[in-house]
């Protein structure tokens, strides 16, 4: 297994943030996500350091769908992040956690009229519409209310992405955006640039997420500011924002050999400078939304082995505490990871192991098949890269309440969401009689 950030080995044991797995295990229990803060921060400060530059002002937006709660959201908002919400509840997070609602844009192909008013009441920096309906409904909010607002239009170039196909998003038919081939996408936008309550500031794009080869992010940039210039030839219509959105791939096993960020960015920014110059534009803020690629590998899940089971023809099974309700992903998309033993570091692996849930379910599988040492019952099973998109799509199905996060750094432990309770569970249910 590799060992991400903080990681390290001390007498068999493992140890992140300079704390022993063994005694979060003692004090929070199990299942339990652990996130290395100072990995984390690293991550920020690559992106920070390597995508600016002296010819544009540069946004970098933590896509807050990856991994959100009060604690990261404060800790993004210390670093000097931007940040994308898609709903009202990640934007009710993000308030709550004190943020800079200039900071903020609001995403999403179906908002919601509430959420739509929400963004205008609180003043969030910038909403990203989707299509026509939307901003008909925006339009219309933002006259009642009284209320200028810097809006971007959603735009899909056709980029086919290779990654997995549910996580595709400028397919042909994709449900997101306004395709740059489509007239009406035209007609659109000179409404909404001649729109009294909105500010056309720029357009945005997203092309997929856990996408690792780079080139896809070149030939976007190149796309989307071929476009920017065509609207302003062809409709007068000038831009002063362009949004790359995020999609930056992560490791999670060796098949995943993700470019790396601080070479990329750098590349990223001089090629985008360089396109800019050729088209002769505008333009003063080029934002990226990275989610995964900044969370990804802070974040591990701790389990308890509870037993090790042989199926009748043989295959060793590791049953663990947790299950696809903490990390559904390898049902929804055959998502691969690693996994160790955290109390038996050195030991040598003596078997292949399918690691399985307590749900009451036979896809509840986290891994298929991982070498490891010989397991018994009591014995702690980590599996790192699971940072993002794991607490954010977490759920309650057989009724089994989430685990607790906690942030490891320099030998301390600090809770940041407390484990849910049984009385949790049925907090919203009302009785029959
Ligand atoms: N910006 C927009 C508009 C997005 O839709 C997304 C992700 C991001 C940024 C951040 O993408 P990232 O850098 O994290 O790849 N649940 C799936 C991932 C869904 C991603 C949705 N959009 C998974 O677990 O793989």
């Amino acid at each position: 297994m590799k060992l991400h950030g903080t990681m390290r080995i001390d007498n068999n044991q493992l140890l992140i943030g300079d704390v022993s797995v063994e005694q979060l295990r003692e004090e929070y229990g199990t299942p339990l996500y652990i996130i290395d803060q100072k990995h984390f921060i690293n991550k920020a400060r690559i992106f920070l350091d390597n995508f600016r530059s002296e010819k544009f002002k540069t946004h970098i937006s933590y896509a807050s769908k990856a991994f959100s709660n009060l604690y990261i959201l404060g800790l993004t908002k210390e670093i000097g992040l931007f940040l994308d919400v898609v709903s009202g509840g990640e934007l009710y997070t993000a308030l709550a956690a004190g943020y800079d609602p200039e900071k903020i844009s609001l995403h999403g192909n179906n908002k919601l009229p509430e959420e739509l008013e929400m963004a205008l009441t609180n003043n969030i920096g910038r909403i990203i519409v989707d299509h026509r309906t939307e901003y008909s409904v925006l339009s219309a909010l933002a006259a009642k209310k009284q209320k200028k607002t810097k809006v971007l239009l959603r735009v899909n170039p056709g980029i086919v992405a290779d990654t997995h196909k549910y996580i595709q998003t400028t397919t042909e038919d994709s449900k997101f955006g306004m395709s740059i081939v489509d007239p009406e996408t035209f007609l659109l936008l000179q409404d909404m640039s001649s729109d009294p309550w909105l500010e056309l500031e720029g357009i945005h794009c997203h092309i997929g997420s856990q996408v690792l080869n780079k080139d896809f992010f070149f030939q976007e940039a190149s796309i989307m500011f071929s476009f920017t210039r065509k609207l302003l030839d062809d409709y007068s219509i000038k831009l002063r924002e362009v949004n790359l959105g995020g999609g930056f791939g992560v490791y999670y096993t060796e098949a995943d050999q993700p470019f790396n960020y601080a070479e990329f960015l750098a590349e990223y920014i001089v090629e985008i400078e360089q396109i800019i110059a050729e088209l002769n534009l505008a333009i003063e803020i080029v934002s990226i939304e990275p989610g995964r690629s900044l969370i990804n590998s802070s974040g591990s899940t701790l389990y308890t082995v509870g037993a090790v089971k042989q199926s009748y023809h043989g295959k060793p099974f590791i049953f663990v505490d947790g299950g696809m309700t903490d990390n559904p992903r390898p049902a929804l998309y055959q998502a691969e990871y690693e996994a160790c033993l955290a109390n038996r570091m050195q030991e040598e692996p003596t078997d292949n192991y399918r690691i399985a849930g307590k749900c009451c379910e036979s896809g509840d599988i986290l891994i298929e098949d991982v070498a490891l040492p010989q397991a018994e019952p009591g014995d702690l099973l980590l599996i790192p890269g699971t940072g993002a998109y794991n607490y954010a799509m977490s759920s309650n199905y057989n009724r089994i309440p989430r685990p607790a996060v906690v942030f490891v750094e320099n030998g301390q432990s600090r809770l940041a969401v407390k484990k849910e309770t049984y009385t949790d569970l049925i907090r919203n249910d009302q009785k029959y009689l």
